[in-house]
């Protein structure tokens, strides 16, 4: 396991320089619309998504740099709803990624355009992938995936209905549905991103992106966990937002244990899944079952 955290280590901070070298320069009339997005994403995080890209992307054998705008394109989207997601008028949080939220350091009106400015720089960049060699179907695909992912389809979507539920109780189908959208589907963009740029069968990215869609919902109960349960100072965020805010989460729906259980089982199911698609990666199956026991 030792080997596996010096392992995350090391690819975390390959992936933070690919991000990093993304980024737009602060520069420019527009400067505080730059440094707000700068600042978000600069912040820090897991860097989760786009090092889950890479890794379903090798596993499939792919070997060139074409992944890394997509890299630097999901976590600019997953930083973006971050941003939204503690406006004033969502989840009024004050503290993201140890600092203060983008709101409260730029204002509003700044943290809007900062969200939705990471949000479209985010495809800008994915198009960078066409003249890097890469098999312009695949690229095309792929931003489509993007697209879908963030959009009323994915994100955006279980945004809306989580955002609308607020404060009223949710039967346990709508949860799964809000779970989904809201956190799993960027993560089944960065599966699958990865397997279709790097040459995977239909049915090989079908298995992904239920793999990722498990790894999800099983993410999303662990943060509902961590949100009653974690320490601001290790999570970087307030604690008991949920309950400032009246949410319905699967703690509140099931209880901390069977959650704790839950998240267990969900994620043995993704790794069963993965050892299903017959290519090793140890790294991803560790990974993983890792998550299940963050803290942050
Ligand atoms: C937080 O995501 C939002 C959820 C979908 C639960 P992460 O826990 O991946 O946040 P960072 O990127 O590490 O800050
Ligand atoms: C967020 O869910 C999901 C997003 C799409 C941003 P939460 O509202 O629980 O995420 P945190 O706890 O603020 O990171
Ligand atoms: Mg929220
Ligand atoms: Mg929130
Ligand atoms: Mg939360």
């Amino acid at each position: 396991m030792s080997k596996m955290i010096e392992c995350l280590h090391q690819y975390t901070m390959e992936t933070e320089e690919v991000i990093r070298k993304y980024l737009p320069p602060v520069e420019g009339f527009q400067k505080t619309v730059l440094d707000a997005m700068d600042y978000s994403v600069n912040a820090g995080g897991k860097r989760l998504r786009p090092l889950l890209m890479r890794e379903c992307y090798r596993l499939f054998g792919g070997k060139s740099e074409e992944v890394e705008p997509f890299m630097a394109a999901i976590e600019m989207i997953h930083t973006s709803s971050l941003i939204h997601d503690d406006l004033p008028c969502m989840d009024n949080d004050t503290l993201r990624r140890g600092k203060p939220t983008a709101w409260v350091k730029y204002g509003y009106d700044m943290a809007v355009l900062a969200g939705d400015g990471l949000m479209i720089y985010a495809f800008e960049t994915a198009a960078k992938a066409f003249s890097m060699g890469a098999d312009p179907e695949k690229v095309g695909r792929s931003i489509g995936i993007l697209a879908e992912k963030t959009g009323i389809y994915g994100m955006i979507g279980g945004q809306t209905v989580d955002v609308e539920l607020a404060g009223k109780p949710i039967p346990r189908e709508k949860l799964d549905f809000i779970y989904r959208l809201k956190t799993g589907a960027l993560l089944e963009a960065s599966l699958m991103i990865g397997a279709v740029l790097a040459g995977a069968s239909e049915q090989e990215i079908q298995t992904v992106e239920e793999i990722a869609s498990l790894v999800g919902l099983a993410f999303q109960i662990q943060d509902d966990i961590l949100d009653v349960t974690g320490d601001p100072e290790v999570l970087g965020k307030p604690a008991l937002s949920d309950e400032k805010n009246h949410k319905t989460t699967y703690v509140t729906l099931e209880g901390l244990e069977k959650a704790g259980k839950d998240v267990k089982e969900i994620s043995e199911i993704a790794v069963s899944l993965l050892r299903s698609l017959d290519r090793n990666n140890q790294f991803l199956e560790e990974l993983i079952i890792m998550l299940t026991d963050r803290k942050n």
